[in-house]
């Protein structure tokens, strides 16, 4: 396969974009969204009940909808949802078979917020417990604590009945085995510190870009990662992903409640916990108002307070994709509108008014070519729709391609 450096790099929108704003019609594009007839991503008046999440929750929608259609609690019908690719091995983003941190170790953030009875649950840096979005539940229901972390975590867990296993699949291990092989470390200034771009070398030249990718493919190789598995292993050592489910879910009451759950960044430090526990990034859900989650760049999420700074906006009276359009504009305002740092961080909202009016938005098309981000929607329909985005081109995350 011909492969370039200009694969990896190449974005539609780069240059002179103030804030991300221009080029737009923001008004417009959510009339059009509004319209029935239309398939993409929307602010589209409200049903009830619905279930919306992350792409990856699509296959899951079906039986927690028809759950919450029976009376089922709105937190649980969520859970079941992220559940799905929390079991599934094949998901390497959360749970069971979830991208490793830097010494090989599977660790998982998760949260929750039950609406009805405004109560939050959390717990980050979780090993070895696969389904951390019940471990979370669980903080919640049976302690007087909303966060908990690390070893302790894994204790209560443990305590409240779920088995410890094995998270790391083979398929993980090996993509971690070739970043090991062929890394650049994390240590050093990050992608907000103004001494960032010093530790960027000149980009290589393409020929040099070349070699390099066909040295990873002879390590991917001698490690024993599969020929049609092996630019996708590359690409995520290059551009480790963050993957992550959000899934949100209100009834015919008007009850409303919402989870996220993640492996967190692949390859991060161990310790580092990401947007998926911190209420109020990775998910928010008011009862009064409505329910946001995220999926994307943790460190940035975090610095915006994501989802609750989407329900707050919602509660001013802004529609969900106004109100989610503008914490991806908070983003872009932390780096003043910088195309060559913006084109690093990732981001996906996931937003539910308490009418059933929904959005699905991100700072970029998708996180590689021909792969959109999407929302997948249950309200009495199951689909999944493209989401809206501030820019257009795919993202390539933290940290940048170094020689
Ligand atoms: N959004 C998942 C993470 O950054 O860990």
């Amino acid at each position: 396969m011909a492969f370039s450096r200009r694969d990896f790099l190449s974005t539609a929108v780069v240059g002179a974009v103030s804030l991300g704003l221009e080029g737009r019609d923001l008004e417009a594009e959510d009339r059009k969204k509004s319209d029935p007839s239309t398939s993409d991503s929307a602010a589209v008046a409200g049903k009830r009940p619905i279930i919306i999440s992350a792409g990856n929750g699509f296959d899951y929608l079906d039986d927690a909808f028809a759950f919450l259609k029976n009376g089922g609690d709105t937190l649980d019908a969520a859970l079941r949802v992220v559940k799905g690719p929390e079991d599934d091995p094949n998901d390497d983003s959360v749970g069971l078979g979830g991208l490793p941190n830097e010494e090989g170790v599977v660790e998982l953030d998760s949260c929750c917020m039950h609406g009805p009875t405004r109560r939050a649950g959390s717990v980050g840096g979780v090993r070895n417990i696969k389904n951390v979005s019940l471990v979370a539940r669980a903080a919640m229901e049976h302690t007087g604590h909303v966060m908990l972390v690390g070893e302790g975590a894994e204790r209560f867990a443990v305590a409240q009945g779920f088995p410890r296993e094995n998270l790391l699949t083979e398929h993980s291990r090996k993509i971690w085995l070739l970043w090991k092989e062929t890394h650049s470390d994390w240590w050093g200034p990050g992608l907000s510190s103004p001494n960032w771009n010093k530790r960027l070398p000149a980009p290589p030249h393409a020929e040099e870009f070349e070699r390099r990718i066909e040295r990873m493919k002879q390590v991917a190789s001698d490690i024993g990662i599969e020929p049609e598995q092996c630019m996708i292993a590359i690409r995520k050592v290059l551009f480790p992903p963050t993957g992550t489910i959000h899934c949100s879910a209100l009834n015919e009451k008007g009850e409303i409640s919402g989870t996220t759950t993640t492996s967190g960044l692949a390859w991060k430090l161990p310790g580092r916990c990401g947007d998926s526990p911190v209420i109020g990034a990775g998910c928010y859900t008011d009862q009064d108002v409505g329910s946001a989650g995220a999926t994307g760049s943790g460190e940035e999420n975090i610095k915006v307070a994501g989802a609750h700074t989407i329900v707050e906006n919602m509660r001013h009276g802004m529609s969900p994709l106004d109100a989610g359009m503008d914490a991806l504009k908070r983003i872009v305002r932390n780096y003043n509108g910088d195309m060559n740092r913006l084109r690093f961080i990732d981001m996906v909202y996931y937003v539910l008014r308490k009418d059933g009016s929904y959005a699905g938005v991100s700072l970029w098309d998708g996180y590689e070519p021909g792969k959109p981000h999407q929302i997948a929607v249950h309200d009495g329909t199951r689909r999944a729709e493209k989401t809206l985005s501030l820019f257009s081109g795919v993202s390539q995350e933290w940290p940048p391609l170094l020689p």
